[in-house]
């Protein structure tokens, strides 16, 4: 009688990046079934999330990093696979299942995930043909469902930490080093300028320690609200990073940097003459795109609006305002009084942070740009809501 096949496992997931939770739910896995193989696979882009995403070729050099840590590279049984990233389209997982089910006949296919992802599974397109061709194997995470109804599978052995790469993705973005990466992680993630690690460096150059700052911090308050307003925080990064990169230009440096790139700045002739210090906005939009390859409209117009703001003004826009406004590192009373509101009634903090900088600008004596007069206006016309 041949011996019985030993068992596959199926690890889906962005890895974006690889944390310390997959590595340890991977590695239980491995203790447990023994199995033949346990694939990694690595999915070709997260939906909703896909704002520069993080190519697969680097997810896999980072994964690589971290096994290679952990003392599990170059094994047999562990495997990273390019199937979903080859599709080059969002791939379900049971057509992951169904791929490997033909790959490896006979074999019993286990589906790894943390209990995290258990009450969300019977939203997952055809769950129950991905139950069909694998058991779910599942690492129970405290503060989780650790059932879903109908939904059988296999618990790991252990106990596993919280973890989520969207969190630490955000202390990424603004320089921080989250212990729940692997050290060798966070060295290519540098040497390879991801997570706008190559884009902070740049901006280093362009602008003063302190205006750096303001530009984290204002980062820094940005991915804190951009999930309360539904927005990637990706997005929001990138765009408070960059909203000051123009800042620093001196007036007449700025003018013609500002004519040459942004020439169709609203009232350019005016604003140049008048304050021209308000064209860093618009010229940072366009150095954004220059220097920085950002050419996502949205976060160009957060950039170009971040000083006066407009009517009308999308979502990510009306962020940047109030987080350039209202960061922690904004040292009066009306900073803290927005940021704190930012969190429980946003429109309200924005209707709060467009008072504020009129204030100051009318307070100064001098000509105030009539977007913002315009906004002002716009917001005391639409309904409250
Ligand atoms: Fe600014
Ligand atoms: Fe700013």
């Amino acid at each position: 009688m041949p011996a019985e096949k030993r068992p596959i496992v199926i690890y889906g997931g962005s890895f974006d990046p690889p944390h310390r939770g997959h590595i340890e739910l991977a590695a239980a896995a491995l203790r447990q079934l023994r199995p033949e193989a346990l694939y990694f696979v690595p999915g070709f882009r997260t939906p909703f999330k896909d704002f520069r995403p993080v190519p697969f070729a680097e997810r896999r050099r980072l994964l690589e990093a971290a096994l290679g840590e952990a003392g599990l590279a170059g094994r047999p049984d562990v495997r990273i696979s390019s199937f979903e990233a080859g599709l080059r389209r969002v791939v379900y997982t049971y057509e992951t299942v169904a791929y490997f089910r033909a790959r490896h006949p006979g074999s019993q296919l286990y589906f790894l995930m943390g209990s995290d992802c258990l009450a969300g599974f019977t939203r997952w397109r055809r769950w129950r043909s991905v139950l069909k061709g694998a058991r779910l194997l599942v690492g129970l995470r405290p503060g989780f469902a650790r059932a879903a109804r109908g939904v059988p599978f296999e618990a790991l052995r252990g106990r596993f930490p919280r973890a989520a790469s969207s969190d630490l993705r955000g202390e990424l973005f603004l320089g921080g080093r989250p212990p729940g990466l692997h050290r060798a992680v966070l060295r290519a993630i540098g040497e390879r300028g991801l997570y706008f690690s190559a884009e902070r460096a740049a901006l280093r150059r362009l602008i003063s320690p302190s205006r750096y700052a303001h530009c984290l911090d204002s980062a820094g308050l940005a991915v804190k609200l951009a999930p309360l307003l539904g927005l990637p925080a990706q997005r929001a990064a990138a765009a408070a990073l960059v909203h000051d990169c123009a800042r620093e230009l001196p007036p007449a440096a700025l003018v013609r940097y500002a004519g040459r790139h942004a020439p169709r700045a609203p009232l350019f002739e005016e604003t140049a003459r008048r304050a021209p210090v308000l064209l860093h906005a618009w010229a940072g939009a366009a150095r954004a795109r220059e220097l920085f390859g950002l050419r996502d409209p949205e976060i160009a117009e957060a950039v170009a609006l971040h000083a006066t703001g407009a009517p009308g003004m999308g979502p990510l826009a009306r962020l940047i305002y109030v987080c350039d406004l209202a960061c922690p590192g904004r040292d009066f009373e009306e900073a803290r009084l927005v940021r704190e509101l930012a969190f429980r009634d946003f429109d309200a903090a924005f209707r709060a942070a467009n008072y504020v900088k009129l204030t100051y600008a009318f307070s100064g004596g001098g000509w105030v740009h009539p977007l913002s007069v315009e906004l002002w206006n716009s917001l005391r016309t639409k309904k409250r809501g």
